[in-house]
């Protein structure tokens, strides 16, 4: 680790290792600590022979004899000089992240309001001119002005970590799973599938994460359709408190062996080459599920659909948000 054989490290204050570099706050830290007789652990610049820094993640901790006199320490050197480096990296990458997402965020998000505004101004005209048949068209596309908005501001989110720390807000589920369905029109469309909204209660928690988490789920249930027409059901248990959120397909089902492996990251199952994507999307499902404080699992076998669910606490929405409603989306009300 350090490039000092034995005979010219033994009998040495280890200090030598800090060279010229002596003014580290992990070693003051480390002096306060050992004059206390306490243990103690510090990150350190240290210096090989060769002169080349090294990172030294040091746990030192005290001995003592059977009257509690501190008599000698011990030490435990790891060489972290990899990992520094790649956080050090992760932390640069993640600011640059952080610039270019918000540049992107704000010259997305004008076209969006201006495109929004526009759609308005039109409705307005339609309106004065008595034509009533283009409204539910423009409202359409209003209403997607405003998903594009606040899609945006999630990919922001999620670029600056910010997410992470979000507050939990009352949700309702019904209105998230109605703006998934009105995304995945074209998909369900050109799939043939059915999906069924049942009645879906308000949570806790953040709508732009539970709403990647169910837009994730209906899309999986999508690609890994099986032979029969595919009809997916989304719905909801309650009880204390709890609701127990499913997502029920007849697609090909997973392989018992790979079922908690699902939500590994890079795990794809090829189980059928239309399905394509990063591997992510459930990965993501159990992370966003987790930070709200619930567990997803997923029940299935080949050629026998599969189950996901997850749980979150429940809020009544309905001052809110409006009350739960059942929705179906079949190829023709599309
Ligand atoms: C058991 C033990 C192991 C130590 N190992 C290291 C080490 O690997 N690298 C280092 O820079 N300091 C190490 N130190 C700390 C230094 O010896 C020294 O205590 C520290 O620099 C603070 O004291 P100083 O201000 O007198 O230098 C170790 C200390 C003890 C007690």
């Amino acid at each position: 680790m350090t490039g000092y054989s034995r005979e010219e490290a033994i009998g040495r204050n280890c200090r030598f290792l800090q060279g010229d570099d002596r003014d580290q706050p992990a070693r003051h830290e480390l002096a306060q600590a050992l004059r206390a007789g306490r243990s103690c652990r510090v990150l350190l610049r240290n210096y090989r022979r060769s002169g080349e820094l090294f990172w030294n993640d040091l746990h030192v901790s005290p001995l003592m004899d059977s009257d509690g006199t501190v008599t000698q320490f011990v030490g435990v050197q790891h060489d972290v000089t990899e990992r520094v480096r790649t956080r050090d990296l992760l932390a640069r990458s993640r600011e640059a992240l952080k610039g270019f997402s918000s540049v992107v965020a704000h010259d997305l998000l004008s076209p969006i309001a201006t495109q929004k505004s526009n759609m308005n101004i039109v409705r307005d005209f339609f309106i004065a001119n008595g034509e009533h048949e283009a409204l539910p068209f423009i409202d359409a596309a209003v209403r997607a002005c405003d998903r594009m908005s606040s899609l945006v501001v999630g990919m922001q989110r999620s670029a600056t970590g910010s997410e992470c720390e979000f507050q939990p807000v009352p949700v309702s589920l019904a209105s998230v799973a109605g703006e998934v369905l009105d995304d995945l029109r074209e998909p369900i469309r050109s799939a043939g599938a059915e999906v069924r909204i049942h009645s879906l209660p308000g949570v806790l928690g953040d709508a732009y994460q539970l709403r990647q988490v169910l837009q994730n789920l209906v899309e999986n249930a999508l690609k890994y359709r099986g032979a029969e027409p595919c009809r997916i059901e989304v719905g909801a248990d309650v009880q204390e408190g709890i609701a127990e959120i499913w997502v029920l397909d007849n697609g090909m089902g997973i392989p018992s062996d790979s079922l908690e492996s699902v939500f590994e990251v890079h795990v794809r199952l090829d189980r059928d080459r239309r399905a394509a994507g990063s591997g992510l999307g459930l990965a993501t499902c159990r992370r966003i599920v987790e930070r709200h404080g619930g567990r997803i699992h997923v029940e299935s076998a080949p050629g026998q659909g599969a189950r996901f669910s997850f749980s979150l606490p429940t809020h009544d929405c309905s001052e809110h948000h409006g009350v739960a409603s059942e929705r179906s989306e079949t190829p023709s009300s599309l």
